[in-house]
């Protein structure tokens, strides 16, 4: 269950204890069911991934809403398994794991700002290009650039493969081989494919922001660390969920 998916109260309890659903308004009448503290009559009530709920006592459920910053190093895979590979899952300690996945993959060879959630809405929030949330990248290239460059990233490049056109994409020329790159969305390889229209190879590629978000500068390759409050608000996450932290 994520935040976006609720289930009604009525239905969750009758999973739980494996009773009809119509015996679960007795319950809610005796006062017997607790969420997030407050005790449940509304038999129509809802809740999602993050509500406490409580029976006489026993907890039902309490997930913690967990957000993550990583260092995502070069040559390790965005992905919670992996035969081959060390993982970035596998570079948290043990016991935090539990449960995340990532929003926004970066490739095996690229690095920079990885985040990391257990809160399915959030992270759908993060990549729904609709939300226009930029990342932005920095970009060294075997060839040199050209103005034309900004053109052809600002004016969109059909994709045969998935048949679309990328959305609107802003390319800052830095240096005769760097380039800083901010798109609003994250289709497969998309930035060594556009540099690719160009015949010109991406040496190096690293995530420098999400929004709002930069990657912390005291973060070595392969670290990580909790999201603060203020990051997260800035990154659009309710205070309803923000307080479960
Ligand atoms: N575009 C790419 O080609 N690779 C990445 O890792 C991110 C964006």
């Amino acid at each position: 269950m994520s935040l976006s998916t609720r289930t009604r109260l009525d239905r969750f309890i009758s999973r739980q204890l494996n009773i009809k659903r119509g015996d679960v308004r007795p319950l809610l009448a005796k006062s017997r069911i607790l969420v997030d503290g407050r005790v449940a009559k509304d038999i129509q009530q809802t809740i999602h991934q993050f509500s406490h709920v409580v029976f006489d006592g026993q907890t039902l459920q309490d997930n913690t809403p967990r957000y993550v910053m990583m260092h995502k190093p070069i040559g390790v895979v965005s992905a919670t398994q992996d035969d081959q590979h060390q993982t970035v899952i596998d570079l948290l300690d043990p016991g935090q794991h539990d449960k995340l996945h990532i929003a926004g993959r970066l490739d095996f060879n690229s690095s920079g700002l990885l985040l990391l959630t257990n809160d399915g809405r959030w992270s759908r929030h993060l990549c729904t290009p609709g939300n226009n949330i930029h990342k932005r990248y920095r970009v060294e290239l075997e060839k040199p650039l050209t103005e034309d460059y900004i053109r052809a990233f600002a004016e969109g490049m059909s994709f045969d493969y998935e048949n679309i056109t990328t959305q609107p994409a802003h390319l800052k020329i830095i240096s005769k081989y760097i380039a800083e790159v901010s798109l609003v969305e994250g289709r497969y390889h998309q930035i060594k494919r556009m540099f690719g229209r160009f015949q010109n190879r991406v040496l190096q590629l690293h995530r420098l922001s999400i929004g709002a978000l930069s990657l912390d500068q005291s973060l070595l390759p392969g670290q990580s660390r909790a999201l603060t409050r203020l990051e997260l608000k800035h990154l659009g996450c309710p205070d309803s969920v923000l307080d479960k932290r």
